[in-house]
């Protein structure tokens, strides 16, 4: 990745009557940046910012936020515009190439993803080694972990072919491994990818056809879970997509680095916010009710919050969640469900809080999560499946945070300072004389 920070003047930080310079660069877009490498070599003292809140870590070209706004770009393009017009792999192709591609790159590259679908038959016996109750991200974090144990031709990050064959094999197999983690856990079996679907078809086809029957994918359903995966694809430095930069930083094997990001998604901080959403939707349970719970929300001595609500960048509505929430729209129009109680409670609490002063002065809109829960659903899946989808859709926006890490010349390995409050330096006691 070619560098292109500009300078933009310097800031003084005064410490102990001495004053250091620390220069300031600009991006395309966004707030500078005061670069602090030199701080420690100037002063012998660190920054500490626990949880980033205010701490740049890196670099990057793919993905814009302006939380204030209400902004999401990736590599530029609205994330409105790409959920209306685009194809998830043509956001695949987007995210990892920098550019929207031709069509006939786009056909070059849907061929090459459609034909990395299937899994080494040794992994498919994998799964029978998981208990039939585990939860289908545990077998996720596993399986994609193994990646690496069979497909070390594809595991130096030196080599440029390699990388790329890597790319394209997490894009094309998280699908199948993703399906094979929910038909495993339903006692139903493994229904192989084809090459005549498209990638959400075909995901559709892998999670819900049986042998026993035809199985015809609604194209309705197939577009919302692309426009679904479109969604979910990058979220700039979040943390998972921080933790797959600081495991990759030290030059691990991006299927190892990819399982370390599902982890981290896992919790539900992060990836399992929708899952909670619905469940809340569903206790509240009647347009009545509402009142009750959004007093509860406003309660300081109660600790339920309205899930689904609020977001640690965004001020502003989450353009997300105005795309999930025609998408939901359309998937329970098509599956005539419109009169589906949880949508009415969902719609109803929407209004009600976007009027309310507490949510108001707070700046809590509801985010992507508000609507997922519902649309996921309705679409058939499992609570314990949505993470996994969200893990399925973030593993380009992973790999390609992975690429532009690995190809930039100023990487080194990620090593935070702390600031140490433990016991000073002490003699050992001997066991006998404690
Ligand atoms: N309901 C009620 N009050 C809220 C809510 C909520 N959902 N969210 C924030 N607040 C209040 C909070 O009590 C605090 O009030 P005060 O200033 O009086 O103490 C104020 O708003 C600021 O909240 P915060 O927790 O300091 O803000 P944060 O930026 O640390 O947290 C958040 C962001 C997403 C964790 C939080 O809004 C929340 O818990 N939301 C519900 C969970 C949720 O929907 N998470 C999904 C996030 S989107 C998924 C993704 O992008 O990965």
């Amino acid at each position: 990745m070619e560098n292109k920070t500009k300078p933009n003047g310097s800031a003084n930080l005064s410490i102990g009557g001495k004053t250091v310079e620390l220069p300031v660069y600009s991006g395309t877009v966004g707030p500078n940046v005061i670069d602090v490498k030199s701080l420690y070599a100037q002063t012998g003292m660190f920054t500490l910012d626990p949880g980033f809140t205010s701490t740049a870590s890196c670099e990057s070209q793919i993905t814009y936020i302006d939380g204030d706004e209400g902004v999401l770009l990736y590599r530029g393009y609205p994330i409105d515009q790409l959920a209306d017009n685009s194809s998830f792999l043509e956001v695949c192709y987007l995210l990892t190439h920098g550019e929207l591609p031709s069509s006939e790159a786009l056909a070059d590259y849907t061929y090459t993803i459609t034909h990395h679908t299937m899994l080494h038959t040794q992994l498919d016996r994998f799964f029978d080694g998981y208990r039939r109750d585990a939860h289908p991200m545990a077998v996720m974090v596993g399986t994609v972990g193994a990646l690496s144990a069979f497909y070390h031709d594809s595991t130096d990050i030196n080599d440029p072919i390699q990388r790329m064959i890597a790319t394209h094999r997490l894009i094309a197999k998280m699908p199948t491994i993703a399906a094979r983690a929910h038909k495993y856990s339903t006692g139903q079996p493994f229904v192989s990818p084809r090459n005549d679907l498209s990638y959400s078809e075909n995901f559709l086809r892998m999670c819900f056809a049986v042998p026993a029957e035809e199985y015809e994918v609604n194209p309705v359903l197939a577009k919302a879970m692309d426009k679904i995966f479109i969604l979910h694809a990058d979220h700039e430095q979040n943390a998972s997509t921080s933790t797959v930069r600081l495991a990759g930083s030290s030059g691990a094997n991006p299927f190892a680095c990819i399982a370390a990001g599902i982890a981290c998604l896992w919790g539900p901080s992060h990836g399992g916010a929708n899952e909670a959403a619905l469940n809340m939707l569903r206790e509240i349970g009647s347009v009545d009710r509402i009142p009750e719970f959004v007093r509860r929300a406003k309660d300081k001595d109660d600790p339920f919050r309205l899930m689904g609500f609020g977001h640690r960048v965004y001020k502003n509505y989450d353009p997300r969640a105005k795309v999930m929430q025609e998408t939901c729209h359309e998937v329970l129009d098509v599956l005539d469900k419109r009169d589906e109680p949880l949508l009415q409670v969902a719609m109803e609490l929407e209004r009600i809080a976007l009027e309310d002063e507490y949510f108001v002065s707070k700046k809590l809109y509801p985010n992507i999560d508000f609507y997922s829960g519902i649309t996921l659903n309705a679409l058939g899946f499992p609570t314990e499946m949505y993470t996994v989808l969200f893990a399925l859709a973030r593993t380009v926006g992973w790999i390609a945070q992975w690429e532009e890490m690995t190809t930039d010349p100023t990487q080194r390995i990620g090593r935070p300072r702390q600031i140490y409050t433990g016991a000073a330096q002490r003699d050992y006691v001997p066991l006998s004389q404690r």
